[in-house]
């Protein structure tokens, strides 16, 4: 089945991706953030009702962690980054309907109804598994509190996540060779029990609900490969303190917290509820959107038009957390009874001159730091939300930042609005008479057509095109009819070209307001517009402007060298400084407080105590190799496609260098490839082998004189 066409007679609720409550804002989170505050603005400038919601993500591991570190009880340490993220968000404009928390008591209701749910339907069993254990603390190490490697792809991975190498969440016990982040020593398996969502039970409904899911291409296609094969169940329950209890029988589940994934997403839920509660039903009732026919059904025998009955689902997320949106998440809603989401939209990710951002090390260009900075936050918003498109990795740059400012906003929206008004309230005292000329009118509607097609494909960088296009058009428009040459010897003509003018500056406030809420209303008030620009229909860009208003102000300001160099100098040092701290790998091995997408340097890592025969070396058949090419992997930032001549062969082999090597340098490198690897599927890529290489940067082993490829290492 198909979703209806946008403005639907039903509600709406975006969400975006909740912020971990461990650390300060950088520009990486703000995408999430800016797109989602974009969309829904556009939603409802074209008539369709919508919520946009929002909370911090308080439990899981690395709050405990760092919270621990601190010596603060994890409430009080998430709560205080709570807060300031409630602070921060409308200084970046960015306006939640209901902006909550996972540790508030609707949430914690809800997620225990949700579980509940899951119980009854039968898609709950309890299994024993082996979890990591630090035998010195004798306490089991849950997620963060465990690093190892990736036994999907072999790369250095934390806890719950393959951040490194395939992104893959990862379950409890799954880790390979795992050391504890407590105390930096090889951790045990041990056995519990633990509770389990029954993710084979939608394997079907998956299938069904990704052909209908609507988005970014990566949240479509990338879930397919992982719901391919059986599906592996959800590890439900943690070992921990710190989380929302399972509610189970007494007794039975009393050490067990439910995994922060579990009550992170059905915040969205209950932020969605909160702002009903607020509100009032009347003015939006949360079930519409949740639930189905106003209630959560249970049992499997919803035909395909079953989505019919909810209200529009929109999650704006990070293209990390994809499997945890596509997968899982309407698991559990199916699972619950509740609607399903309409689209995923997963932006790139944002990085600083090529490497990924890191919290613990620093490097990254802070929230504050921006607004520190002093520039109006609209400018960060157009930026972020334009600069490609919402797939897209993008690099921040404060260059790139003054460049597309000074050039798209300040020379061209700007620079036409400010001689347009200043020329209408010198020369008429506001709008002149006459009416819009055709060709202008319909360039308008032109406009505002495509506005409604790029809402309607969730496309928010034409969505601010549209308004940098229509201002383009206007500064041409202005200079093609030179009215300042006109008002003395045709001033009727220059009356009509300034009234052109006029409603151009009007239409582009009306939509640029999404992506630039500040300066539209801004310039909405230059115009003497009454009320908000936030409140009118699309079709208002066609409406006439009041008939006087008062001399207008520059609506941008020009970005500074200056600026933009001590910016710069201020980062630049901040990077050197993460470098060089991770080249002496001074870091804590403890470092589970960082969220970035970057293995945490730990200390040397303990030497392996057990020994092994000669007869086990043999079994590992180690080969000189070439790379003779290599490429990226579509949808995988870290991962190449190398083939590898090996004497015998040429192997095809999937390897996370892409961010650690220049690609053009590797053709022609010798390496050192481990040939009797199992195969892998990467992003489905068969991957033949591995190519040895140390640390973090991805040190490639190599031989130094001239042994034949295929050369056995012995
Ligand atoms: N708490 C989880 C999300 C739970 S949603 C039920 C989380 N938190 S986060 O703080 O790590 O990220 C918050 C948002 O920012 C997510 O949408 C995430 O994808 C996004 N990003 C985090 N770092 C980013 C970049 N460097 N670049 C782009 N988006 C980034 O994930
Ligand atoms: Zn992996």
């Amino acid at each position: 089945m198909s979703h209806d066409e946008f403005p639907t007679d039903r509600p709406a609720v975006v969400t975006c991706g909740l912020p971990y409550a461990n650390g300060d804002l950088h520009v990486g989170h703000l995408r999430t953030y800016v797109d989602g505050d974009a969309l829904s603005r556009a939603l409802r400038r074209i008539g369709q009702q919508t919520a946009f919601v929002c909370g911090s993500d308080m439990h899981g591991t690395p709050v405990a962690v760092n919270a621990a570190e601190e010596g603060v009880e994890p409430r009080e340490f998430a709560l205080r980054y709570h807060e300031a993220y409630a602070e921060t968000f409308p200084q970046f404009n960015v306006e939640f309907d209901n902006y909550g928390h996972t540790d508030d008591e609707t949430n914690t209701e809800l997620t225990q109804e949700f579980v509940r749910s899951w119980v009854e339907n039968d898609h709950v069993f309890e299994k024993e598994i082996e979890v990591a254990w630090d035998t010195e603390q004798d306490q089991p190490l849950p997620d963060r509190f465990v690093e190892g490697t990736c036994p999907y792809c072999g790369e250095q991975a934390r806890g719950d996540e393959c951040d490194e190498g395939c992104q893959r969440h990862l379950e409890p016990g799954e880790i390979e060779d795992p050391v504890s982040t407590i105390t930096g020593n090889p951790a045990e398996y041990r056995t519990r029990e633990h509770k389990f969502l029954r993710l084979s039970d939608f394997q079907e409904y998956l299938q069904g609900f990704l052909d209908r899911v609507e988005g970014t291409d990566n949240a479509k296609n990338q879930p397919r490969e992982w719901i391919e094969g059986e599906l592996q169940d959800l590890c439900i329950t943690r070992d921990m303190d710190w989380g929302i209890d399972y509610p189970g029988d007494e007794g039975e589940t009393e050490d067990l917290v439910l995994y922060v994934w579990v009550d992170a997403p059905i915040e969205y839920v209950a932020s969605t509820k909160q702002y009903t509660e607020r509100v009032g039903a009347d003015t939006y009732d949360w079930e519409d959107v949740w639930k189905l026919d106003g209630e959560a059904r249970h049992g499997t025998d919803w035909d395909e038009s079953w989505t019919d009955d909810g209200g529009e689902i929109i999650h704006v997320i990070g293209r990390d957390i994809i499997q945890h949106h596509a997968v899982f998440w309407p698991s559990m809603l199916r699972g619950a009874g509740y609607n399903e989401p309409r689209s995923i939209l997963a932006t790139g990710f944002v990085g600083i001159d090529g490497n990924a951002l890191s919290t613990s090390r620093n490097r990254a260009v802070w929230a504050d730091e921006y607004l520190d900075a002093g520039f109006h936050p609209d400018l960060f918003r157009y930026y972020i939300a334009t600069g490609a498109g919402l797939e897209t990795d993008v690099d921040f740059s404060w260059d790139r930042f003054q460049e597309r400012v000074n050039g798209e906003l300040v020379g061209n929206v700007g620079n036409f609005i400010y001689r347009s008004l200043l020329f209408a309230e010198r020369n008429y005292g506001g709008t002149p008479e006459a009416d819009v000329s055709d060709d202008v009118r319909e360039r308008i509607e032109e406009s505002l057509d495509e506005f409604e097609e790029a809402v309607r494909a969730y496309d928010v960088r034409t969505l601010a095109e549209v308004a940098t296009d229509l201002s383009n058009y206007g500064n041409e428009y202005i200079q093609r009819n030179e009215p300042w040459n006109l008002v003395d010897d045709d001033p009727d003509r220059a009356e009509q070209v300034i009234r052109d003018c006029v409603q151009l500056a009007k239409a582009v406030a009306v939509v640029m307001q999404p992506v630039l809420p500040g300066k539209a209303e801004r310039l909405w008030g230059q115009l003497s517009e009454e009320g908000s620009v936030a409140d009118v229909s699309l079709d208002t860009a066609l409406e006439a402007p009041p008939a006087s208003f008062e001399e207008p102000e520059e609506l941008f300001t020009q970005v500074e060298d200056d600026h933009i160099e001590d910016l710069n100098e201020e980062l630049q040092e901040r990077i050197e400084e993460a470098s060089e701290e991770s080249e002496d790998g001074n870091e804590e091995a403890a470092d589970a407080d960082d969220d970035d997408d970057e293995a945490a340097t730990a200390d040397l890592e303990p030497l392996v105590e057990e020994r092994i025969g000669f007869e086990d070396f043999e079994g590992i058949d180690m080969r000189v190799g070439e790379i003779v090419s290599a490429e990226p992997v579509p949808d995988a930032d870290k991962l190449l496609r190398l083939e590898v001549d090996i004497g015998h062969e040429v192997r095809q082999v999937v390897a996370g260098l892409a961010q650690l090597h220049e690609i053009d340098d590797l053709p022609g490198t010798r390496v050192i490839l481990l040939a009797n690897m199992e195969k892998a599927d990467l992003f489905g890529i068969e991957s033949n082998g591995m190519v040895l290489a140390a640390g973090d940067e991805a040190d490639l082993l190599t031989t130094h004189e001239d042994a034949p490829l295929g050369t056995r290492v012995q």
